[in-house]
């Protein structure tokens, strides 16, 4: 790869992503929600046509399933809209695009690991227009490469493992899920994924996930306050129900990949060994932030 242009790149895997291409070399151009706007066609096909990058990786969302849910008009032009605006722009200018979509595309019904084989039956409205932001790019855009993941966590971003750790630290009793399970993926493999999905230029639908059986909130969080030193927290069990949110979540949403072993990529690093580093990513910033030396 050569010239990368990423998008959503104040977010968890926009950061990650950029982090990443720049550590192998690629010239990244990136553009946050403030500088560019994937709802907005015209823009988009500005951006992309001046840039002109070999490839474009799309970390922009509309990522607040409950905020959907109230507002679908823009979920449709964030999630499903801005995904096409790229696409098109991609197509025009030559350049291979990804896009990363949710696990949330899936009802939840099935036991086991969904697959590219199973139909996607999404609850919420946030699922429905990711699913419908993958098929406008796929049509728009023959080059177009779709990642579904899930369970997204990493250093830098907005996501439920930081929060969780700092409340712990704090001392805050926790609450966790144990009815809903996903495969945990970390951010900062999903980012190498990704460049290298756009390198292979192969289109399709891709699950990229962390290697593992699994988990719920509930074993995800308790694992994560272990390796962070904080097995003293009280973690409160609790049902999906009892949270009562707007938005209707998969209980299931564990993913496979049928392709990428089939086309000889390794399996990414297991979710704990991501866990790991972003605990210690996280005690090494914290502790920066203290003046220690770590
Ligand atoms: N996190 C997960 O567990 C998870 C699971 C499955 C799939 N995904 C998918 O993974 C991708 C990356 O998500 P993430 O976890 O990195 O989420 P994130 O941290 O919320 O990042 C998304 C970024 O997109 C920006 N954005 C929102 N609307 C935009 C617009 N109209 N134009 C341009 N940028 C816009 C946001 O900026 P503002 O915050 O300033 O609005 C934010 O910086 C998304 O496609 C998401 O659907 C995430």
């Amino acid at each position: 790869m050569s010239r990368i242009l990423i998008t959503g790149a104040g977010g968890l895997v926009g950061r990650a992503s950029i982090e990443h291409c720049l550590a192998n070399g690629d010239e990244v151009v990136s553009y946050d929600h403030q500088s560019l706007d994937i709802g907005d066609a015209e823009r988009v096909e500005t951006v992309v046509a001046n840039q002109l990058p070999d490839a474009v990786i799309n970390c922009a969302a509309w990522t607040d399933v409950d905020g959907c849910e109230s507002d679908p008009a823009k979920a449709e032009r964030v999630n499903a809209a801005g995904p096409e605006n790229l696409a098109r722009a991609c197509r025009y200018a030559g350049a291979v695009f990804v896009t990363i979509s949710t696990d949330y595309v899936f009802d939840g019904a099935k036991v086991g690991f969904y697959t590219q084989r199973d139909q996607p039956r999404p609850l919420s409205v946030y699922g429905r227009f990711k699913l419908e932001g993958e098929r406008r790019s796929m049509a728009e855009h023959a080059r177009t490469i779709v990642v579904r993941s899930g369970y997204i966590f990493g250093p830098g971003g907005r996501n439920f493992l930081s929060t969780v750790i700092d409340r712990a630290r704090r001392g805050e009793n926790l609450k966790a899920i144990t009815d809903c399970w996903g495969t945990p993926t970390y951010a900062r493999d999903l980012a190498a994924r990704l460049r290298e999905l756009a390198e292979l230029d192969l289109p399709g639908v891709f699950h990229v996930v962390s290697e593992g059986d699994g988990a719920n909130f509930e074993t995800f969080t308790r694992k994560a306050l272990k390796l962070a030193r904080c097995e003293q927290a009280i973690v409160e069990p609790v049902s999906m129900d009892s949270l009562s949110r707007p938005a209707p979540r998969p209980r299931n949403s564990k993913m496979k990949c049928l392709l990428s072993a089939a086309i000889g990529l390794r399996p990414l690093p297991h979710w704990q060994e991501g866990l790991a580093d972003f605990v210690t990513r996280i005690d090494h910033e914290q502790g920066q932030n203290r003046g220690i030396a770590v």
